[in-house]
Formats: C-alpha cells, sequence, structure tokens
C-alpha cells in the first residue's frame, strides 16, 4: 500500500442543475442533471494515514474544519471496512464554497485520493457514486468534458457517467463577482427551494430540457445548450426566491452581468449565463466568440475579473 497518495479533480459547472434531494443522507437529487468539467478550476488532495486520534484537513495551508470529511470518511469505513485516520492536505485552484463548485473538485478530489490510499477497483461507477456521498456535484467531476448524473432512487442507482467525452467547442467565461464564502451553503439552500410551491413544476420541466440537452450536445449546437442552460438555471434560481424562507444568490452586479449577456445575445453574439449557488456569473459562449465577448465584458465591468473555462479531463492521480 502506499503511504501517500495524490489525486487532481476538476469542478464542473451544471447546465442541466441538481438542486434538490429525495434523501438529504445518501444525496439521491430530485432530477437527473448534466456537466461540464472545466480545465482552468480543479482541487488537488493528497491523503495518508495517521496515528492522531482523528481525521484532519489542511486546505491552502491552514488547518480547517475537518467535520465534513471526516464524516465522509466515516462513510468509507462503512463501506470498506475500518481504516486508520487520515491526514488530509488540500489545494483549490477555485475559489472555496463561493459558487464555483469547490465541492464538486474536492469531493471528486478526495473519493480519487482514498481509492489510491486504500488499494479499491478504479471503478468510476463506483468512484461517483461515493464522490456522491461526499457533495452531490462531485459525481460528475469524476469525468471529463460531459458527464450525466442520472438521479436514481437509492445509494447503488445514483451515479453520473460519461455522457460525450468530446470537446464542441463549447466556452464558460467566469465572472469572478465574489470569492468570499457564501452565506448560504448549496446543501441548505436547496432543501429551502424544495419548498416553494412551482417547485415540482421546475422539477418536471428539468427532465425534457435534459433530453433537449443531450441532442444539443450530440450537434454541437451552442446556442441550443445556451438557451437551455440558462433558461434551467434561472429557474433554479426562481425557487429560491419562491421558497417558504426566501433567499437570492443574486447581488446587483449579478443582475446587470445578466442584463448584459442578454443584451450581447439580442446582438448577434452568442451569449448565455448560468449561475449556481453563489453572485458569480458563468456566461457561455463558443471558443470562436470567447474573446470579442471577454472584450466587451471587460469593458463593460472593468471592476470584475474573468476568466475563460474550456472543458477539462476527468480526475487523475498525480
Ligand atoms: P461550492 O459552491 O464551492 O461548491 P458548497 O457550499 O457546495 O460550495 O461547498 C463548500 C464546502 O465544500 C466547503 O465549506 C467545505 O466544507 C467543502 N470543501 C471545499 N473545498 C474543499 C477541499 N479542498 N477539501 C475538503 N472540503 C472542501
Ligand atoms: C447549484 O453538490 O454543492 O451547483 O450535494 O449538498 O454538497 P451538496 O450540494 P452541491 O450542489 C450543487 C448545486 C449547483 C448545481 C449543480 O452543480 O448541479
Ligand atoms: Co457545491
Amino acid at each position: 500500500m502506499k503511504n501517500i497518495v495524490t489525486a487532481r479533480a476538476h469542478t464542473n459547472i451544471a447546465l442541466i442543475k441538481y438542486w434538490g434531494k429525495t434523501d438529504i443522507a445518501l444525496n439521491i437529487p430530485t432530477t437527473s442533471s448534466l456537466s461540464m468539467t472545466l480545465e482552468p478550476f480543479y482541487t488537488t488532495t493528497s491523503v495518508e494515514f495517521t496515528d492522531n486520534e482523528s481525521d484532519s484537513l489542511i486546505l491552502n495551508s491552514a488547518m480547517e474544519d475537518s467535520s465534513r470529511v471526516s464524516k465522509f470518511l466515516e462513510m468509507m469505513r462503512g463501506q470498506y471496512g475500518n481504516f486508520p485516520k487520515v491526514m488530509i492536505q488540500s489545494e483549490n485552484h477555485v475559489p472555496t464554497a463561493a459558487g464555483l463548485a469547490s465541492s464538486a473538485s474536492s469531493f471528486a478530489a478526495l473519493t480519487a485520493a482514498m481509492f489510491g490510499l486504500l488499494d479499491l477497483e478504479k471503478d468510476d461507477s463506483e468512484m461517483s457514486r461515493i464522490a456522491r456521498r461526499g457533495s452531490g456535484s462531485a459525481s460528475r467531476s469524476i469525468f471529463g468534458n460531459f458527464a450525466v448524473w442520472n438521479k436514481g432512487e437509492n445509494h447503488q442507482s445514483s451515479f453520473a457517467e460519461s455522457f460525450y467525452n468530446k470537446d464542441i467547442g463549447l466556452s464558460m467565461i467566469v465572472a469572478e463577482i465574489s470569492s468570499e464564502k457564501k452565506k448560504m451553503s448549496s446543501t441548505k439552500g436547496m432543501q429551502l427551494a424544495q419548498t416553494a410551491p412551482t417547485y415540482g413544476a421546475w422539477v418536471e420541466k428539468s427532465a425534457i430540457q435534459l433530453a433537449e440537452m443531450k441532442q444539443a450536445i450530440l450537434q454541437a449546437d451552442i446556442e441550443k445548450v445556451g438557451l437551455i442552460a440558462q433558461d434551467n438555471a434561472l429557474g433554479m434560481h426562481e425557487q429560491n426566491r419562491l421558497c417558504l424562507e426566501p433567499f437570492d444568490y443574486f447581488t446587483s452586479e449579478t443582475q446587470r452581468v445578466v442584463d448584459f449577456t442578454k443584451e450581447c445575445y439580442k446582438a448577434g453574439l452568442l451569449a448565455f449565463v448560468t449561475i449556481d449557488a453563489g453572485p458569480n456569473v458563468k456566461i457561455i459562449t463558443d471558443h470562436a466568440t470567447e474573446k470579442i465577448l471577454l472584450t466587451k465584458l471587460k469593458a463593460e465591468f472593468p471592476e470584475l475579473t474573468f476568466d475563460i473555462a474550456r472543458a477539462g479531463g476527468a480526475y487523475e492521480y498525480l
């Protein structure tokens, strides 16, 4: 057995969102979801056994609260047999808890690292199931390019798979409005959103949108991808505003970027938005348009930071 194992996984951004659970303990979602893995944003995680009394987490060189990772490791001990305490060292090349999917890249990287440390068979479906237990969106970060997480109905049937392992020319421009830690975690936010009277309708529509999205990706039809993704994401945020304890991840700056992107589309550019559990906006476009659009965005929002992200690869060992 190796002494220390290091793995890397990239974040992914959902084009069809996961936003609600039928089983909170197991992270079984109310909808199937589809994402693109992003090349420039990732987590690198090393694990080793320790004689310490508890699991520990060092994140970006600082000691962190280890309760979430420890709960995850306890789940793994239940699945694969007891093993010693683990020391985790992790680097996020993505803002933590800001709606840029750090939980996806980090639990996918931790899963891969633990599979290496425990010498488990590197079965993609099994790794996806285990990553899902840490954070639902992590189930998709095992894979490169496009992944679909079929919602399933229990632990065994709920896992992601590669949908289309090709670059269809899609680009995302990430508008970093704030890299501050969010007040409302994704876990809590989606639980509240499920109390919206319109939530059932959003879930139903999502199944239709998923089928259309798969078609659009296979046809490399970026306009169709963008239109569906935008509608699905804005619908998700509507649930937050309509639920019993309303909340909103948008800031006024978020809304301004959304409005400006819609104007760019009206003016003839491929430009659409998707937004996760945070204020940051991802602008969907294609490789041919990304630079023109970036120039326009920088001119309109000189105070913001923008990064161009293209599709990234599957998890890997370093
Ligand atoms: P995000 O939008 O970044 O995915 P979430 O609310 O879904 O935000 O998850 C953020 C949480 O994920 C953090 O508070 C922390 O518990 C966990 N996390 C993020 N990065 C790491 C890491 N590298 N190692 C362990 N846990 C992490
Ligand atoms: C808006 O996977 O972070 O990014 O399973 O509770 O850890 P937990 O939630 P998380 O939720 C992600 C929500 C989203 C949409 C998505 O990635 O599909
Ligand atoms: Co998350």
